[in-house]
């Protein structure tokens, strides 16, 4: 069976969580591959809402591997947090089904400091973060100064690294006017946290490159989406990590033809969370309706999403940054209701249009849309199981998507739960 590698094709929240808990099923390792838990996938299955920020969406299928892989930034807390909870409602995590990279960098407490002190100094020009610590941990990385979870879980390499940077950081926190930290508190907050965590910590390079040679079937589960990637998103309002495919060879260790089939999660319109343009954006009651139809407020951090068109512009720029061989198209049901529909198709630029999505965002900035009008729908879909069940206009959509997206699509979702799922084609093939 082919690999299957999940991206999000917009500005993160694209149901990613509920198509990776669906093709996890057929697959026998889940990998979360960058990011951290800036992510909030939901699952929702049998009507619980699970919303998952560390571990990968595969874990409620109990008998897979799911891995932490070394591209990934984690918090030992909220991983800790996430492990119990879902042992509360009888879920096992062990070190049996979960494992985590020695490799993967340490979200520390000054990481968040900082990002939540620059935020506030930056004003209006802010990014809109998920106040995580993303950026100041990635950062650490690429300065080479990052902790590891192999340092970690061995005390006298933790206080060795965090000894080695501490003065630094807390000059740069001064300068913000934010609280500065000892060595010491920091320690005495990750020595329970590395103890606990210990037990899941491997060298994943070895694993799933064993496991690839195996034969195992894998499902790579990306965060984030093509827009909020570091090189190829509109920056600098973006993520700190590659959250296309690349990041995912990077992230695991694991070569390039390993992927197998790549598939982009792109939601039926368009939603973003956090500062940076939006051509398509709606600031007015159409957005409105779109942010309450679709329950749009942030996973992780409750923020109201913004809400435009979908943009086959910007969706044109996953497809190629990714090499998307096919599209899952979430929340079609959330469009039902409306007289009409618009895709974006294009963008007028000083007087030009355009079909590319423009690599500075000062151009961006200063796209207008160009629209297509497609009519609505006012039957209730979320209980369609095929294609020719959904109403002649949505099947319109998907064909329109699929025209100008240069991608089939291969799953249909109407609904939050598992059982709202239009498959149409496998990309297990
Ligand atoms: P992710 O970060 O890409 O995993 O997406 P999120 O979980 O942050 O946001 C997607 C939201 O849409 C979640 O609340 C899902 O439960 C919900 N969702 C996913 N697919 C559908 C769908 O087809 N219809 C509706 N109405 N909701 C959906
Ligand atoms: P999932 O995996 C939506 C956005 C933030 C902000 C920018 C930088 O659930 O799709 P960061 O905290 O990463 O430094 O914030 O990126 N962002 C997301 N938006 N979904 C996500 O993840 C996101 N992760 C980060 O809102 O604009
Ligand atoms: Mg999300």
């Amino acid at each position: 069976m082919s690999n299957v590698a999940v991206v999000g094709a917009q500005w993160g929240d694209e149901g990613k969580g509920k198509v990776v808990d669906i093709y996890s099923a057929r697959a026998d390792v889940i990998v979360r591959c960058q990011g951290g838990n800036n992510a909030g996938h939901t699952l929702v299955v049998g009507g619980e809402k699970i919303i998952l920020h560390h571990i990968p969406s595969g874990i409620l299928h109990e008998t897979k591997t799911c891995v932490i892989a070394n591209g990934v930034v984690m918090d030992p807390g909220v991983l800790l947090r996430e492990i119990e909870g879902l042992a509360k409602n009888g879920r096992k995590v062990t070190p049996e089904n979960l494992v985590i990279s020695e490799s993967a960098h340490v979200i520390l407490p000054f990481h968040k400091a900082i990002d939540a002190a620059r935020e506030i100094a930056a004003g209006k020009g802010k990014i809109g973060t998920t106040g995580r610590g993303i950026g100041p941990c990635y950062e650490d990385k690429a300065s080479r100064r990052g902790v590891r979870v192999g340092d970690l879980i061995r005390p006298e390499k933790l206080r060795e690294r965090i000894t080695a940077s501490i003065d630094e950081k807390n000059a740069l926190l001064k300068h913000l006017g934010a609280k500065t930290f000892t060595v010491d508190e920091i320690i005495a907050e990750l020595t329970p946290q590395a103890e606990a965590i210990k037990p899941f910590a491997k060298d994943t390079f070895a694993l799933l490159n064993e496991l690839c040679e195996a034969g195992k079937t894998f499902l790579f589960e990306g965060a984030q989406g093509a827009l909020l990637d570091i090189d190829n998103g509109t920056f600098p309002f973006v993520t700190s990590s590659n959250t296309g495919s690349g990041g995912m060879i990077t992230g695991t260790g694991l070569g390039p033809k390993t992927l197998g089939k790549v598939v982009g999660i792109t939601k039926a319109y368009v939603t973003r969370v956090g500062s940076g343009p939006f051509p398509t954006e709606l600031e007015c009651e159409t957005g409105e309706a779109l942010r309450n139809r679709g329950a749009e407020f942030g996973s992780t951090t409750g923020r109201p999403r913004r809400c435009g068109w979908l943009d086959l512009v910007a969706l044109r720029h996953a497809v190629r940054m990714n090499g998307l061989d096919g599209l899952a198209v979430t929340k079609i049901d959330v469009l039902g209701g409306s007289d009409e529909i618009k895709i974006c198709t294009a963008y007028e630029l000083d007087g030009k249009t355009i079909t590319h999505f423009p690599g500075r965002i000062e151009e961006l900035e200063r796209c207008k849309p160009v629209y297509e009008t497609i009519p609505g729908w006012n039957d209730e879909i979320s209980g369609s199981k095929t294609v020719a069940e959904l109403p002649p206009n949505a099947i319109a959509l998907l064909k329109r998507i699929e025209e100008l997206s240069g991608c089939p699509v291969y799953l249909a979702s109407v609904g939050p739960g598992r059982e709202s799922t239009i498959e149409i084609r496998s990309p297990f093939a």
